[in-house]
């Protein structure tokens, strides 16, 4: 056989897809892949079936089909208070998977070098190694998360084409401040650098916290990509609907790179999914409400078993201390967790750019029951 490209020979099998397979395996509660364990809304499954009676089954526009389209520019419009022409600011995407990968070929060159923040999501390392581009790290100090400024300006000045932001944060739970973001926005213009933000937990954010977005601070709608999902909005992870909101030059070359790519999106999906999006903005207050309720579920286990963890301002992951189990790493702690606690996790350490075994990574998009039944398990962890 000849060589395959050695570019991607460093790609190891995904460890949250693993500890999926490994819970299976023991039967445990899979609190590892960051997915909801309920349905979409009644009304949006209706619109779906409806679709397959339509003739909506060949190619979208490959940019997004117009009700799409016309329905995400009203939402953006709303919630960023920024102008969103559907005729020259979005594309709809294969969820924010691709939203991401078309953003960071639409702006580097082979050979660039991109800012991440660490921990970061991990699909934002392969993005870089399929692009070409070289990751620079700045890291997030635990326990809150914080931003060392220092630390990032060093990364902005050294000559970065583009930096990767995740607000709120997977895995961290992190909502950026405005105070956060403001800093960000001056070291962006002041090296010229693009912004690519992965907003998909955008709606899932708990009070007191507020999502800013980026993009609305002043002089950043012009080199801010922004990049969302449905997936979590909505509970259709599975349809792989995002978008790239963005200035209209910026994503003239984009619809391209997308094109390129994978043509479209799911055409029925695209036109069912224009339903969800006329949902009366109240929809996405109480999708708020409801993660606030999964979250004190989940947290008030949490709090009975007496280890340290950040309690998540957005997204739905917490991050919890496994130093005082005295495992030799967090791999070997999540498949003995799994197995004797019968709750899988994600060994922490794929989230970070520097060696870091402290850590292992829940979520909790479940179920109440589904909660309620993981939480009684990890008692078992309570300590003295
Ligand atoms: C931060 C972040 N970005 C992107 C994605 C993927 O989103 P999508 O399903 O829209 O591709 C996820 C999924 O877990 C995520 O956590």
């Amino acid at each position: 056989m000849p060589a395959t490209s050695r570019r991607t020979s460093v790609f190891t099998e995904s460890l949250i897809r693993e500890m999926s397979r490994v819970a299976a395996r023991h039967g445990a509660v899979n609190l590892a892949q960051g997915f909801p364990d309920f349905n979409p809304p009644a009304a949006i499954l209706a619109a779906a079936k409806a679709e397959m009676d339509t003739d909506h089954h060949q190619y979208a526009i490959t940019w997004g089909a117009a009700p799409l389209r016309e329905a995400l520019a009203a939402k953006l419009t709303h919630f960023t208070g920024q102008p969103c022409d559907p005729e020259k600011h979005l594309i709809v995407t294969c969820g924010a998977t691709e939203a991401m990968m078309v953003a960071v070929m639409t702006v580097t060159d082979v050979g660039d070098h991109i800012g991440l923040f660490s921990p970061f999501y991990e699909n934002y390392s392969a993005d870089a190694i399929l692009a070409g581009v070289t990751p620079v790290f700045a890291t997030l100090r635990a326990p809150d998360y914080a931003i060392d400024f220092v630390e990032l300006r060093r990364v902005f000045a050294s000559g970065i084409k583009a930096f990767i932001l995740c607000n709120p944060s997977n895995p961290t739970g992190k909502v950026f401040t405005r105070a956060e973001l403001e800093q960000i926005a001056v070291l962006a213009q002041e090296f010229d650098v693009w912004i690519i933000t992965d907003e998909v937990y955008e709606h899932i954010v708990f009070a007191p916290h507020q999502h800013v977005y980026l993009s609305s601070l002043p002089g950043m709608a012009e080199r801010t990509i922004m990049c969302s999902s449905l997936s979590k909005t909505f509970a259709i992870t599975g349809w792989r609907l995002g978008y790239v909101f963005g200035a209209a030059a910026m994503v003239a070359q984009g619809r391209k790179v997308h094109d390129f790519l994978t043509v479209g999106a799911a055409a029925p999906l695209q036109h069912a999914i224009a339903t969800g999006l006329r949902m009366p903005p109240d929809y996405y207050a109480e999708l708020a409400l409801e993660y606030t309720a999964r979250r004190d579920i989940f947290l008030h286990y949490l709090d009975q078993i007496g280890l340290t963890y950040t309690r998540p301002q957005g997204a739905y992951f917490v991050m919890l201390d496994i130093s005082p189990f005295g495992y030799a790493n967090d791999i070997e702690f999540s498949h003995w967790m799994t197995k004797a606690i019968g709750v899988a996790p994600v060994p922490g350490s794929v989230f970070f750019h520097e060696p870091e075994p402290r850590y292992v990574r829940l979520n909790f998009a479940k179920r109440h029951e589904t909660l309620h039944a993981a939480g009684e398990r990890l008692l078992q962890l309570r300590r003295g």
